[in-house]
């Protein structure tokens, strides 16, 4: 079933043209990987779906629904997350404040009783439900800037998967990693797999190549080639470019 698909976008900025001829189609429960070249359009992509830029041409919908053009804050209420290529969190605030912040239920309060409700066990509760599932269990109470690199970009995924979504965005998600913790963030992705649907961009190969269900390579705004991780092996960019040395 598809839950998400982007059609025919195109985004211009001034005589630029970005994105041209974007069609993407994610199914529920899968995982999908974006990969490209530095300036591709691969973030400005999740920036149109996510709803940060109206596209100048084509359709976003979730469900069947037509989410074009709408706010970054109406789009997410459809159920869609993202995490950033450059990391996003409250960094005096602990991990568990972190989730917090971004829990449905913390986010339909008015800014007044958010005080009264940051005490709630109820909430912090399902704070450290979240971070368990990020391999940040006992970790709530340390503070965003204390926290290792790989804990925080695993706290990242955390505050995104707070939200309850239907769809997650990551935007490079092992950007800045070691090999261990690249591989420790494969493991956290892994487990996700089948709850959600989730759509990955990366420049890790052997990451991208050993998670996701469908690839698509996106190069100077278009999509040139799109298929399972055996099929992209064997495609002719996709060799021509370091890939090649994929085991
Ligand atoms: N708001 C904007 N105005 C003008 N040009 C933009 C804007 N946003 C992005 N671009 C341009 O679009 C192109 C694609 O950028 P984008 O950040 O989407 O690439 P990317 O594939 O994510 O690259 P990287 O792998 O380096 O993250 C770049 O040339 C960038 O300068
Ligand atoms: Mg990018």
């Amino acid at each position: 079933m598809v839950l998400f698909e982007a059609e025919n976008l195109q985004m211009r900025f001034g005589d630029r043209t970005v994105l041209e001829n974007v069609t993407l189609s994610f199914g529920a429960g899968k995982l999908y990987g974006i990969m490209g070249p530095n300036g591709a359009g691969k973030t400005t992509c999740f920036n149109v779906l996510t709803g940060r830029y109206r596209p100048t041409r084509g359709r976003v919908r979730i469900d069947g629904e037509d989410i074009t053009g709408l706010p970054p804050h109406l789009i997410a209420r459809k159920g869609v997350s993202r995490s950033f290529q450059i990391m996003n969190l409250f960094n005096d605030f602990t991990a568990r404040d972190n989730v917090m912040t971004a829990l449905p239920e913390m986010r339909a309060r008015s800014f007044e009783t958010r005080r009264a409700v940051a005490s709630d066990a109820k909430l912090a509760d399902a704070a450290e439900a979240v971070l368990a599932r990020v391999g940040l269990a006992g970790k709530g109470d340390v503070r965003a800037k204390n926290l290792s690199y790989g804990d925080r970009r695993a706290l990242e995924i955390g505050v995104a998967l707070a939200a309850a979504p239907r769809v997650l965005f990551l935007d490079e998600p092992t950007s800045g990693l070691g090999s261990d913790g690249t591989a420790r963030l494969a493991g956290l992705i892994g487990t996700l797999k089948g709850q959600l649907t989730i759509v990955v961009i990366e420049h890790d190969m052997p990451f991208l190549f050993g998670l996701a269900d469908e690839i698509s390579v996106i190069h100077w705004g278009q999509v040139i080639a799109q298929g399972t991780p055996g099929e992209l092996r064997a495609n002719d960019w996709v060799r021509r470019s370091n890939l090649g040395k994929l085991q």
